[in-house]
């Protein structure tokens, strides 16, 4: 099976077998069966983060569960549940056609549901985080649903439980047990609280009010500017095959910060609730030059170079040592590491 058309890359990977799971009895049928029982799985949802560097061995597992409905429209909060194979900005908009705005900052965020709890997908101000109540998965080791609510995902920056594998315990990390490749996403059910409050703080966003002179925008006009500026920077996956950023923005100390700053006065840095600061990764590698540059079909995008494109039969491999040359100019010039953000497979 081709893995080209399910990989926002674009990369040309195969998989020997791809399962399309559309619920949890499907799954539970699978684990019984004595042919696939054991056998390691994959699983994939819309394919938007990762990077795939090779055939695929083990069983790929499609999740395309569907569904959309409100469960509760209560006073405080209204909660809908939504298949873990739904489409992410498609969801986003629905939710503002019925009337419950929340999830306006995140649009146009490629992928799925069931794949925004994974890396805690975030923009503009708005992390899932914020507007997550539980989800519904099933363990296929044991076949066993289970529910977890935000802080058993463990939720961080571009980070969550379903990032880390088991084997971090024995690690002695402090997250607990990691469930990469254990849980199949199957539903996620989001928060969105009444009364609504706009997330305009973002300097994209307060750019768009200055321009248009709109001091209140209302959640359709978020919906609309975030997808406006999304359109402008960022690759349409769609076009250019690309996983969206592709390093995390990088925290550092206030110490380490000044001490940056004296160097490099023009570095973008952010100062987080937590006291740590938060630096620009594509101002990091624009500085260094890497704007436009290619290695062989791999490059960095024109108008975000936190962004690595595909420009036409590029392999995971070359993705990587793209990446890897990056990470080494940046640590050269900067002393930071860059940490990649999509999934390597
Ligand atoms: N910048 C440069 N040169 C570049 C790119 C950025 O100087 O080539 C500077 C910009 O001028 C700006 C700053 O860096 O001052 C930040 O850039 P931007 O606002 O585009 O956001 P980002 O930090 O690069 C993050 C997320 C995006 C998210 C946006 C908006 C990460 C890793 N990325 O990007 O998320 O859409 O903020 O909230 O946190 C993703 O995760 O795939 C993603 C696209």
């Amino acid at each position: 099976v081709s893995l080209a058309p399910h990989n926002s890359f674009g990369i040309v990977a195969k998989a020997r077998e791809l399962v399309r799971v559309r619920g949890e009895a499907e799954v539970v049928q699978l684990l019984a069966d004595p042919a696939l029982a054991g056998r390691p799985t994959f699983i994939l949802g819309g394919g938007s983060n990762i990077v795939l560097t090779g055939d695929v061995r083990a069983l790929v597992l499609k999740v395309e569960v569907a569904g959309r409905r409100v469960l509760d429209d209560g006073p405080r909060a209204t909660i809908v549940e939504v298949g873990a194979g739904e489409n992410w900005h498609d969801t986003v908009a629905w939710t503002l056609d019925q009337g419950f705005p929340g999830l306006e900052n995140l649009a146009m965020i490629p992928g799925t549901v069931g794949a925004s709890p994974v890396q805690n997908v975030g923009a503009y101000g708005v992390e899932l985080q914020d507007r997550f109540e539980s989800l519904d998965a099933i363990d296929l080791q044991t076949g066993r649903p289970f529910t977890l609510d935000a802080t058993q995902c463990a939720f961080g920056y571009r980070d969550s439980v379903f990032k880390h594998p088991p084997a971090d315990a024995a690690e002695g990390g402090s997250r607990g047990m990691g469930l990469a490749g254990r849980a199949l996403i199957l539903r996620v059910r989001l928060r969105l609280p009444k009364p609504w409050k706009p997330v305009i703080d973002y300097a994209d966003l307060q750019r768009k009010m200055a321009e248009t002179g709109i001091r209140h925008p209302t959640p359709r006009q978020i919906f609309d500017w975030v997808c406006a500026i999304r359109s402008a920077k960022l690759p349409d996956p769609r076009v250019i095959g690309n996983a969206g950023s592709f390093f995390k923005n990088p925290t550092v100390t206030p110490e380490q910060c000044t001490d940056i700053i004296a160097r490099e006065p023009g570095i973008v840095h952010y100062p987080m609730p937590d006291g740590s600061v938060k630096l620009a990764a594509g101002w990091l590698i624009d500085a260094c030059g890497w704007k436009g540059k290619s290695v062989g079909n791999a490059g960095v995008y024109e108008k975000q170079a936190l962004v690595l494109v595909n420009r036409g039969g590029a392999t995971g491999g070359e993705v990587v040592t793209l990446a890897r040359a990056i990470q080494t100019s940046v640590y050269e010039r900067f002393g930071i590491r860059l940490e990649p953000e999509p999934v390597v497979v």
